[in-house]
């Protein structure tokens, strides 16, 4: 049996490693193969509907580039740090969107309201409450074309009454000031994400105004090496700390969560179930 401390599994845009990400189809797997939560990326439309992308670019997954209609949208920006050149949701409507075969994900592009009525079905199905973590992709950059993320984001989850710590929904991003902005104004935990070198992390800062940091897996703990004191610092402050992103076997798996994180965002969720359950039946047989 597991010991109810024990760390989460989530499958980290479904579970990847196995079906397309960002897929209904690859959700459903990791539920199966035992995930605790799922993860997803949330970017705009030019109509305001929030999907389900990495990347607002959408070419890489989709067949907009061979669609006549919508070769004049093909344009150059700069996103983030990096320079792209393609087709963007935020120049498409949903009904655009949705028009577009993506193959690669094996099924259409779909919302953030979607995953949440499927979180909500299996929750209820299984008689659990399956967690969901929440990541805002680019929230400056889609409000500087007055795509403001927030209230469509609090709205969405107001719909599916989702409040409290107990919905076990968790918001996250890369972006300090959003989390930062949209903290006092929700009821859910809220989780700053961060790819950087572990030395450079206050988190003091973080946890005046955040529950939670993900750090990419290197701070925590390197192969072959001990582990950094990010995790015990963070614990110090009162965050949990939640990894991504684990896509090898069973060892990565256990090198972390033996290096006492709250949860691993996976690619291969059943890897991860397996590590633990080895880990947990040892310690409470
Ligand atoms: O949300 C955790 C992790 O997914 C962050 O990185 O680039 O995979 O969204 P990325
Ligand atoms: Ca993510």
């Amino acid at each position: 049996m597991f010991s109810a401390e024990r760390p989460l599994v989530i499958g980290h845009r479904g579970a990847p490693g196995y079906l397309p990400e960002h897929s209904l189809e690859s959700y459903r797997l990791a539920l199966r193969q035992g995930a605790d939560a799922l993860e997803t990326d949330v970017v705009m439309t030019r109509d305001g509907v929030m999907i389900l992308r990495h990347e607002n670019e959408l070419s890489r997954t989709t067949d907009v580039a061979t669609r006549p209609e919508f070769a004049g949208r093909r344009t150059t920006k700069r996103v983030g740090k990096k320079k792209r050149t393609g087709w963007f949701t935020e120049d498409f409507t949903f009904p655009e969107v949705l028009s577009l075969n993506a193959p690669t994900l094996g099924t259409r592009i779909i919302t953030l309201d979607t995953l949440l009525l499927l979180v909500a079905e299996e929750s209820a199905r299984r008689g659990v409450r399956i967690g969901l973590h929440i990541e805002i992709k680019h929230p400056a950059y889609f409000a500087d074309l007055g795509l403001e993320m927030a209230e469509p984001l609090l709205r969405t989850l107001a719909d599916h009454g989702v409040e409290g710590v107990g919905s076990r929904v968790w918001l996250q991003s890369f972006d300090a000031d959003f989390v930062r902005a949209v903290s006092p104004r929700v009821d859910l935990p809220t989780m700053q994400l961060m790819d950087t070198d572990w030395g450079q992390v206050d988190v003091r800062d973080i946890a005046t105004y955040a529950d939670a940091i993900g750090p990419k897996k290197s701070m925590v703990r390197k192969k072959g090496q001990a582990p950094t004191t990010l995790v015990a610092e963070a614990h110090r402050a009162g965050l949990k700390v939640f990894v991504w992103t684990l896509r090898a076997g069973r060892d990565q798996a256990v090198r972390l969560y033996e290096a006492g994180v709250d949860g691993v965002f996976a690619d291969y969720p059943d890897r991860c179930v397996a590590a633990l359950r080895e880990m947990y039946v040892e310690e409470t047989a």
